[in-house]
């Protein structure tokens, strides 16, 4: 190996056990997508036939690109848009701008996504100094709608948020990080199964799992359809880079198939278990369960207040989900800070700083959609449904296609069949020769139909 080799080496941080690459790759997946969007989505999209087509996609289409960016990140050892340039350097085929695409996704997702945590953060902090000992459990949509209609409050923890993350990115803590969420995701998921038998043994209960669990297909439609494959993609984590990030990290010995399907899997129960918590309890209150974003932030709450020590909850509830949402930020931060001081050769400092003050500023129409900005709407949506939808439902499918075409195609299943098993130490051929066929057929073709006729360019 030559000196410039080496350097680059211990430059790059990896991942140094087995669990340390599924406590970060799950740690990116299980963030608000879990406990915030997967219920709201459900709630909106008519229940259980929603959670059948999510499903579906997650593991026709979600699982695959997920492979697929870890085969791309591993194989290169570089960050989006680099590893791209590594494995086609030609530049009469831009492939690299596949990368491009999910740095400006990264921030798309960003400009919300601090919104909500922000909204969470908040929580946490109210319920930790008591703010929520005097609300009672039908006062929690009152409290919520003044909180998300006032101006200065959500824009200061917007930055509180973008100023926690930028600290951990700028200090290079990820294995700080990684042992924390190893520490903190099991404690997460107890407090979820505390929340599932309490909102499971309210009176009324059983019509909330009835929503989550039998279907009614003729409430799927093209939108709904749509709505659950760029649940997948936001919920893996994937159509963006940040796996591809994350496979650049990962060891030449780790089973990288083996992790995904592992990642998909955790992530899915861990929405299932959110949605079984959330829907019992908004049917027992009698509250909408499409009443969407707002859905978490009354209804938790209203679940935790009807329980002994529910204050004491509350508390760990909100400040579990601020590290798991803050998890999840932490990687699509690294998106563009990886891109940044690897392909522009900017200091860590400044990549950070730029990243999120550009977050901080852009991402604040989206905080003012629920107040001053409520009325102000481009192409019928305020401005969070607008990053909402443009980065879940349009980038990252178009990102998910190309890189399917990219490992399907481009790498093609020799390469395929090298990375994802180790030069043939593992033994998923089969697995292997499925997942080839999803990745070049059946992935990009099915993303392909439900963009376009989700959109409305196409109908079936
Ligand atoms: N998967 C995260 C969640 O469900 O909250 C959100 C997310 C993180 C999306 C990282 C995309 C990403 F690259």
């Amino acid at each position: 190996m030559s000196d410039k080799e080496k350097s680059t080496e211990t430059k790059r941080e990896g991942f140094s056990t087995t669990l340390g690459v599924l406590a970060a790759t799950l740690g990116s997946a299980v963030g608000l997508g879990n406990i915030w969007k997967f219920p709201s989505l459900t709630g909106q999209n008519g229940g259980a036939a929603f959670v059948f087509v999510y499903l579906i996609c997650v593991l026709l289409i979600g699982l695959p690109v997920m492979i697929s960016e870890f085969i791309i990140g591993r194989r290169a050892g570089a960050n989006n848009v680099g590893a791209f340039k590594k494995l086609e350097p030609s530049p009469t085929k831009p492939w690299y701008m596949t990368g491009v695409v999910g740095v400006a996704a990264a921030f798309l997702i960003m400009f919300f996504y601090t919104d909500v945590a922000g909204w969470v953060y908040s929580y946490a902090f109210k319920s930790l100094t008591g703010g929520f000992s005097q609300v009672g459990a039908t006062e929690t949509a009152d409290v919520f709608a003044k909180y998300v209609g006032s101006v200065a409050g959500p824009l200061v923890w917007q930055w509180i948020v973008l100023a926690t993350i930028s600290v951990i990115i700028i200090a290079g803590v990820t294995k700080g990080i990684e042992r924390m969420t190893k520490t903190l995701l099991p404690i997460l998921l107890v407090l979820l199964l505390i929340c599932d038998i309490r909102a499971l043994t309210l009176p009324g209960a059983f019509a909330g799992v009835e929503y989550l669990f039998r279907p009614d297909f003729t409430k799927i439609t093209a939108g709904v359809v749509l709505a659950a494959l760029g649940l997948a993609f936001f919920k893996l984590s994937v159509g963006m880079g940040t796996m591809t990030t994350y496979g650049s990290y990962i060891g030449k010995k780790e089973n990288m198939p083996a992790n995904a399907v592992k990642v998909a899997l955790s992530d899915t129960l861990v929405s299932i278990l959110a949605g079984l918590a959330v829907f019992p309890a908004v049917f027992a209150f009698g509250f909408q369960p499409d009443a969407g974003p707002s859905l978490l932030f009354i209804t938790i709450p209203a679940v935790f207040k009807t329980m002994p020590f529910g204050q004491l909850f509350l508390t760990m509830f909100f400040v579990l989900a601020s590290i798991a949402a803050t998890g999840a930020m932490i990687s699509l931060l690294e998106v563009p800070v990886a891109y940044l001081t690897e392909e522009k050769r900017w200091s860590r400092m400044t990549a950070t700083l730029v990243s999120a003050g550009t977050m901080g500023v852009i991402g604040s129409l989206a905080t003012l959609s629920t107040s001053t900005l409520s009325d102000t709407l481009v192409f019928g949506k305020t401005f969070f449904d607008l990053f909402d939808f443009a980065s879940s439902n349009i980038a990252l499918p178009v990102g998910g296609i190309l890189i399917c075409l990219f490992v399907g195609w481009k790498l093609g299943p020799k390469v395929i069949m090298d990375e994802a098993s180790n030069a043939g130490a593992l033994n998923n051929v089969v697995f292997l020769k499925v997942f080839t066929v999803l990745v070049r057929y059946v992935a990009p073709l099915a993303i392909l139909a439900v963009l376009l006729n989700g959109l409305g360019i196409i109908t079936f």
